[in-house]
């Protein structure tokens, strides 16, 4: 039996397997709500305009109400053979409200309707990131403040390199998340167009008012060319391409997680409530939810990637292949809603290990920076001798297998003999931190301040 949307020119069903590879509405149902928005203020518009009546835009708006009801109350019968949402919810509305049903329809495209509803589903999308990601910052930069003088080594190489603060690595997170921030807040600014009324591609003769249903949805205006609108997904790439950055960023502190809660490093523990254990191993506490949160940027990368291929050699304007825009976009912000919530609680959960961070901020001669900076400002030497005389003292103190400050004054006097007891004041690591109060460095004070910055920024101070 042909399809009732279009059967007239069909007299023949399609093959099962046309159905099976066409449907998208296993998962394009996820649109529901959209779509109904969408249809209500084209409805809306029709009859402003007056291409349909107001009785029709009743029995409309009583017709998608009820639908709304039967989806949330898990009654729609969702039909593959109508392919999509979009098809569904408006053969459902002919089937409840008869004549006036089949009206939704004058002046629209499946084509502007998908693009529009999309990209509401992103735009709201994107605002749910956006609340995570700010929750996520807030927690990053009240642990900050609590471990603003909390001495850890900083690494480069993953060799120890200088001291730096707990609190001031934390905040290099803030930073990062908050232009991840602004990454989300620009696409969504670009995206807030509406494409409803560009039709199939070329417009619509139609009387129309595009610039009422933009305005009744949330948008800034009309898109402003009917073959880019129906056909362009660079909004919803511009959300994966943010997406996939943020992800390498909670990635990337997933690692350090790992790192401080393993056995050798043991600079920091999760709770019970972070942790699993072993089937076989009665010892082991493993760190799953960072894991699962450094794993799972694999797949937020590939999805961007996947519709980035998918779109890049389609030709205008819309093609059967935009339909594989919403999987990986549904796909990504699952990974990453669940990536930042459990983020922000191992963030909230983590206890540092005070001794043990603070004994291995000042190994591995880690102040070495401090005493070249010394001979520099008190010896006025010039720091590339100053590199070169701290070598030698490293590799001095390296031989005894003692750190540099228990060199003692004589022996350092032998490789410079105008060093005074003085240099002994920035050896130890918490004169270091104190030290680094150029703007942005992790002077403890300098972190106390970034971090009340952030949270009255955030307004959680
Ligand atoms: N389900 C389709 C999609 O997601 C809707 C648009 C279909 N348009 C068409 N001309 N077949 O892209």
């Amino acid at each position: 039996q042909a399809n009732m949307q279009w059967g007239g020119r069909f007299a023949a069903g399609p093959a099962a397997i046309m159905n099976e590879i066409n449907a998208s509405i296993s998962f394009d149902q996820a649109l529901w709500r959209q779509d109904i928005r969408g249809s209500l203020a084209h409805a809306a518009m029709l009859c402003k305009v007056g291409i349909i009546s107001a009785d029709d835009l009743k029995a409309i708006e009583g017709g998608l109400a009820g639908i709304a009801a039967e989806i949330e109350q898990g009654t729609f019968p969702f039909s593959d053979a109508l392919e999509d949402i979009h098809m569904n919810i408006e053969a459902r509305l002919s089937e409840r409200i008869g004549e006036a049903g089949k009206r939704l329809h004058t002046a629209r495209s499946r084509n502007d309707q998908v693009a529009t509803d999309f990209r509401l589903w992103v735009r709201d999308a994107i605002d749910g990131v956006v609340a995570q990601t700010e929750s996520l910052m807030a927690t990053l930069a009240k642990r900050a403040l609590e471990n603003a003088s909390q001495p850890m080594p900083g690494f480069t190489h993953l060799q120890i390199a200088q001291p730096v603060t707990f609190g001031h690595h934390l905040l290099a997170y803030v930073e990062m998340l908050g232009r991840d921030r602004s990454r989300l807040l620009d696409g969504r600014r670009r995206l807030n167009q509406s494409p409803l009324g560009s039709a199939a591609l070329a417009g619509t003769s139609f009387p129309i008012d595009r610039h009422m249903t933009a305005q009744a949805l949330g948008f800034d205006g009309p898109t402003r060319n009917s073959l880019d609108a129906v056909s362009d997904r660079d909004f919803a790439l511009e959300f994966l391409g943010a997406l996939s950055i943020q992800a390498m960023h909670l990635s990337r502190l997933a690692e350090e997680i790992v790192q401080w809660t393993s056995t050798p490093f043991n600079f920091a523990s999760l709770s019970d409530a972070f942790t699993t254990g072993s089937s076989i191993m009665p010892q082991k506490r493993n760190p799953d939810a960072a894991e699962l949160v450094r794993g799972k940027t694999g797949r937020i990368t590939g999805d961007f990637i996947a519709l980035l291929t998918v779109m890049k050699g389609l030709p205008l304007a819309y093609a059967k292949d935009s339909q594989e825009d919403k999987e990986p976009v549904f796909d990504a912000v699952r990974a990453i809603t669940l990536s930042l919530a459990a983020m922000d609680g191992m963030v909230a959960d983590i206890t540092p290990n005070r001794e043990r961070m603070r004994e291995m901020a000042g190994a591995a001669f880690a102040t070495a920076t401090d005493l070249a900076d010394w001979l520099v400002r008190e010896l006025k030497v010039p720091f590339r001798t100053a590199h070169h005389v701290t070598g030698q003292l490293v590799a001095m103190a390296e031989k005894r297998d003692v750190a540099l400050e228990q060199l003692p004054l004589e022996d350092m006097r032998t490789v410079e003999p105008r060093i005074h007891q003085g240099i002994y004041s920035v050896l130890d690591v918490d004169s270091s931190l104190a030290s680094r109060t150029s703007f942005g460095g992790t002077a403890p004070e300098n972190v106390r301040c970034a971090a009340q910055e952030w949270l009255a920024r955030l307004n959680q101070a």
